[in-house]
């Protein structure tokens, strides 16, 4: 996450995408035959291999050296410079002198680091590696670093093998382009760069996945995002939104029919689980499919095969199930209106959305990401937002999430009079710094903030949350009633929630 100007205008960069390199983050330079060949002047095969050069002062010796070895060898001296270096389609390697750039310069750097083409590698004296944000960028998008000064002989190994490694990636999928795309999530703080991890690790098994997090966080998204990065990325995606379909129709629309199975039925009728078969299913608000459908869910989970209304056969069938809610499931199960042995063979794996409240600067990137995606709505050329607006941002709720920050981003495209949209426009001016705020106001907002942003990073383990943020967990489930993030509709009945396994004896002992 950057400092960034309230005035300037935040471009979402590449670098704030979810771009998932397969082979990013290996150190262990595997790739073969072609990276391990060193290359002579006379090898017209590796003659056209380009490296990407960014340093503020580059090393002449060093670039002759790579040249001498075969290397197109193109030499950046800016974030900007190496951005515009860059092609789509182009593969090569990278070096990266983080030494030679101040650290204030280097955040520029990431969406270059960022970008899939590229194999990078880092050159890193002692005092940028004990800098936490070089070591991120390093760790996150580079193959190895090299301490300076380097050895020409391990400059050229490395080099070789992260081009190798960049060259072995699917050429089925996309190359990163530094656009935006329309499914692309926007993201750089310490919880989505946290989500974005949970999507690349279990996108590589078969597992099912649940997907828990508030209204118009991203689920969809998310689940998407895991399709697309999974071995099943040829086979289809098939969303269905249980909650979207009348109860009597559900039954058929999973499973299909057979001619004739009722009235009306004039031919045969694939049903969602089929039609994903080798894909992905994507099970939306899976916490209103009512009992009947759970039960032939679960059937169909634990043998594999459906049988269509209507059909006698039993077909076998091969998808990945992904499930979300914005429900809580768990409330759902001691209230008996959701299968527990369903829920624990949907949510083998968890995925949590942070809500868009608890995203920091994300708001303010997204803002800016959403209004270059849909400026266009309005003749007049808009340049950004007012500082009020933006802290109307910080300081709004946004029950909404991401998709009412797109909504009233949308709207006020539309209505704003001016070049950059106010809070008026955002229909958020009694959320602006303007309006005063006590110091106790303030106060309460960044504890409920740092209760939120411990919860999400422990996945609701109290004991863990309450560890981190220095307090007892009685403390904590207390601090949860007061900033209303826990129902504490039972609390009267029971000195607390029935159903909360988390609490042991001697905190119900603290607390009475
Ligand atoms: N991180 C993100 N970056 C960019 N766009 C996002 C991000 N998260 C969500 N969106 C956008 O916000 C909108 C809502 O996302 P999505 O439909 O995935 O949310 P959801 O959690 O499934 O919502 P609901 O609970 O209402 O079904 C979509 O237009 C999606 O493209
Ligand atoms: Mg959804």
């Amino acid at each position: 996450m950057r400092e960034t100007s309230h005035l300037s205008p935040v471009p979402a960069p590449a670098g704030a995408g979810l771009r998932l390199a397969a082979s990013h983050g290996s150190t262990t330079p595997a790739a073969p035959a072609a990276s391990d060949v060193v290359p002579t002047a006379v090898d017209t095969r590796v003659a056209t291999r380009t490296l990407l050069y960014v340093a503020r002062a580059p090393d002449d010796a060093l670039v002759e050296h790579l040249k001498s070895r075969g290397w197109n060898v193109l030499v950046a001296r800016s974030a900007h410079e190496v951005g515009r270096l860059i092609k789509p389609a182009t593969v090569c390697a990278g070096i990266a002198d983080m030494a030679s750039f101040a650290v204030r310069e280097l955040p520029g750097l990431e969406p270059s680091l960022r970008a899939q083409q590229v194999g990078w590698i880092a050159l890193a004296n002692a005092e940028r590696l004990a800098d936490p944000d070089v070591r991120r960028l390093i760790r996150h998008y580079c193959f190895d670093y090299v301490k300076i000064p380097v050895a020409n002989a391990t400059v050229d190994y490395l080099v070789g093998h992260a081009y190798g490694m960049v060259n072995l990636c699917d050429p089925d999928m996309p190359l990163d382009t530094t656009s935006a795309s329309d499914d692309e999530m926007v993201g750089t703080c310490e919880a989505m760069q946290q989500l974005f991890r949970t999507i690349r690790k279990v996108a590589n098994t078969d597992a099912s996945v649940f997907i828990s997090g508030e209204s118009g966080t991203g689920k969809e998204l998310t689940a998407l995002a895991i399709h697309e990065r999974s071995p099943r990325r040829k086979f289809p995606f098939v969303p269905i939104n249980c909650g979207a379909i009348p109860h009597h129709l559900l039954q058929s629309e999973l499973f299909g029919y057979e001619r004739g199975a009722f009235t009306g039925a004039n031919q045969r009728k694939i049903g969602r689980v089929e039609a994903a078969n080798g894909g992905t299913l994507f099970l939306d608000e899976i916490g209103d499919l009512p009992m009947e459908s759970q039960a032939s869910l679960l059937r169909f989970l634990q043998e594999g095969k459906i049988e269509r209304l209507g059909g006698h056969e039993s077909i076998p069938v091969d998808v990945r199930i992904i499930s979300a809610t914005h429900v809580d499931l768990e409330d759902a199960m001691s209230d008996a209106r959701f299968r527990s042995d369903l829920f624990h063979r949907l949510c083998v794996l968890r995925v949590d959305e942070p809500p868009l409240r608890a995203r920091g600067k994300d708001i303010e990137l997204l803002a800016h990401h959403i209004l270059g995606k849909f400026k266009a709505d309005n003749a007049r050329k808009i340049r950004g937002f007012t500082p009020s607006a933006i802290e109307a941002m910080y300081n709004y709720h946004w029950p909404g999430n991401v998709r009412e920050l797109i909504n009233r981003v949308r709207r006020a495209i539309v209505m704003a009079e001016n070049k950059l949209i106010s809070a008026e426009d955002l229909d958020l001016a009694h959320f602006s710094e303007q309006q005063t705020t006590s110091l106790a106001q303030a106060r309460e907002a960044a504890e409920k903030r740092a209760i939120e942003a411990a919860l999400l990073r422990h996945r609701h383990r109290l004991n863990e949350a309450a560890a981190d943020l220095g307090i007892s967990r009685v403390t904590l489930y207390r601090l949860m009633g007061t900033h209303g993030l826990r129902d504490t509709s039972n609390d009267d009945k029971a000195g607390f929630k029935g159903d909360d396994k988390d609490l042991d004896a001697s905190d119900q002992d603290a607390r009475d």
